[in-house]
C-alpha cells in the first residue's frame, strides 16, 4: 500500500526554541519514517505580518538548517521554500471563490492578531485559504497541527469538502495528527502561558542555539511550585509538571519512572539533571547546525531539490483541478 501523505508548514520568522522542538520538529522526525512528508518554510504565510527584507533570506536558510540538524533527512521527506511553488498559490485563489467571507471573519487566529495591533491587509485575512491551499495540493492525508492550528485544519476540511461537492471527488479531507500529551510547553518563567519567544523575558525559553550554561542556568532559575516532591499533577503542580514533561520528551523516558527516579530527592537534584540532559541533545544538534550552517550551498540544493519534488505533486493536483473546474488548456 501507498504511504500516507503528511504535510505541514513552518513560518520563518525568528529563533526557534525548545517548544518548537518538542512540539513540532521532533514530531516531524519521526513521521518522515512512516509517511510520505512534505515539509515547507512557510515564507509566504510570514509575511501576512512585516518582515525585514534584509532579514527573510537568512531565517528561511536559519531554519531550514535546524530542521536539518535536527533529523529532517531529505532522503526521507520533501524539504522546500512555499514561496518556490506556485501552484500554492494558484489553489489558493480557486478556494478563496469558495470561501464565505463571514468564516474568515470569525477566525481566532485572525481575531487575535488584529486585536494585538497587526494591520488587517488581506493577506492576513486569507491566510487559512493559503493554508488550505498548501495542504490540499499534496492532497493529504493527514497534518501534524498544534492546538492554535486546530481550527484552520478544520477549515481546509470544510473547504475540501465544497470543492468535490461543487466540481466532483478531487481531495481527501486531511485529519489531524494530534501531539503527544505534554508536548505544549508552558513557560520556564511563567507555567501559566505557552513558552514563546515572543514573552517578555528570555528566561521563559530555552532557545535551540543556547549555549550550554545558558541553558544550565535558565533550568536553574525556572519557578517551581510549593512542597518539594516531584510529581505531575498540571493543576497543583503546574511548574514541576511542566518541567517533567520537558524531560520526558526530550529523554524518551516516561514521567512515572521519573517520578520514581526523583522520589525523596530535591527540586535541585532534578534540576540539575535535567540542565545536563538537554545540554548533551542541544548540543548535538547545535554541532550539526553549525557544521550546515557554513555550508549554504549544501542547504539551498536540498531545497532545490525538494522543490522540484513538490512541484510534481502539485502540478499535478493541479491540472486535474483546473480540468475539473472547466478551464482550457
Ligand atoms: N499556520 C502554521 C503555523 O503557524 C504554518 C503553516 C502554514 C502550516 N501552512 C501550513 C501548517 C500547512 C500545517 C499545514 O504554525
Amino acid at each position: 500500500m501507498a504511504k500516507e501523505i503528511v504535510v505541514s508548514g513552518v513560518r520563518p520568522t525568528g529563533e526557534l526554541h525548545l517548544g518548537n522542538y518538542l512540539g513540532a520538529i521532533k514530531q516531524f522526525v519521526e513521521l518522515q519514517d512512516k509517511y510520505k512528508t512534505f515539509f515547507f518554510i512557510a515564507d509566504l504565510h510570514a509575511i501576512t505580518e512585516p518582515q525585514d527584507p534584509k532579514k527573510l533570506g537568512r531565517q528561511i536558510l536559519e531554519v531550514a538548517a535546524l530542521y536539518l540538524a535536527c533529523g529532517l533527512d531529505p532522503k526521507k521527506t520533501t524539504l522546500f521554500i512555499q514561496s518556490q511553488i506556485s501552484e500554492h498559490l494558484e489553489l489558493s485563489h480557486i478556494l478563496g471563490t469558495l470561501t464565505p467571507v463571514g468564516e474568515l471573519n470569525r477566525m481566532t487566529q485572525y481575531k487575535e492578531k488584529i486585536q494585538e495591533g497587526q494591520p488587517a491587509n488581506f493577506g492576513l485575512f486569507a491566510y487559512p485559504v493559503l493554508m488550505a491551499a498548501d495542504i490540499l495540493v499534496y492532497n493529504a492525508d493527514a497534518v501534524p497541527v498544534g492546538e492554535d492550528q486546530r481550527q484552520h485544519l478544520e477549515f481546509a476540511r470544510t473547504i475540501a469538502r465544497k470543492f468535490n461537492s461543487r466540481y466532483g471527488k478531487m481531495f481527501r479531507e486531511p485529519k489531524a495528527l494530534t501531539q503527544k500529551t505534554g508536548a505544549r510547553l508552558m513557560g520556564l518563567d511563567d507555567p501559566s502561558k505557552k513558552m514563546s519567544k515572543s514573552a517578555k523575558s528570555p528566561d521563559n525559553y530555552i532557545g535551540l542555539l543556547d549555549n550550554s550554561d545558558e541553558i544550565r542556568r535558565k533550568i536553574r532559575v525556572a519557578v517551581t511550585d510549593s512542597g518539594r516532591e516531584i510529581k505531575y499533577d498540571s493543576d497543583r503542580k503546574p511548574a514541576i509538571s511542566n518541567l517533567l514533561s520537558i524531560y520526558s520528551l526530550i529523554a524518551n523516558f516516561p514521567i512515572p519512572e521519573l517520578e520514581k527516579k526523583y522520589k525523596d530527592r530535591g527540586y535541585a537534584e532534578f534540576k540539575k539533571d535535567l540542565g545536563e540532559v538537554l545540554v548533551q541533545k542541544l548540543s548535538s544538534i547545535q554541532k550539526q547546525y553549525r557544521a550546515l550552517a557554513k555550508n549554504q550551498q549544501k542547504i539551498k540544493k536540498i531545497l532545490e531539490d525538494g522543490a522540484k519534488e513538490a512541484r510534481k505533486t502539485a502540478g499535478k493536483t493541479m491540472s486535474e483541478v483546473r480540468r475539473k473546474i472547466g478551464f482550457l488548456g
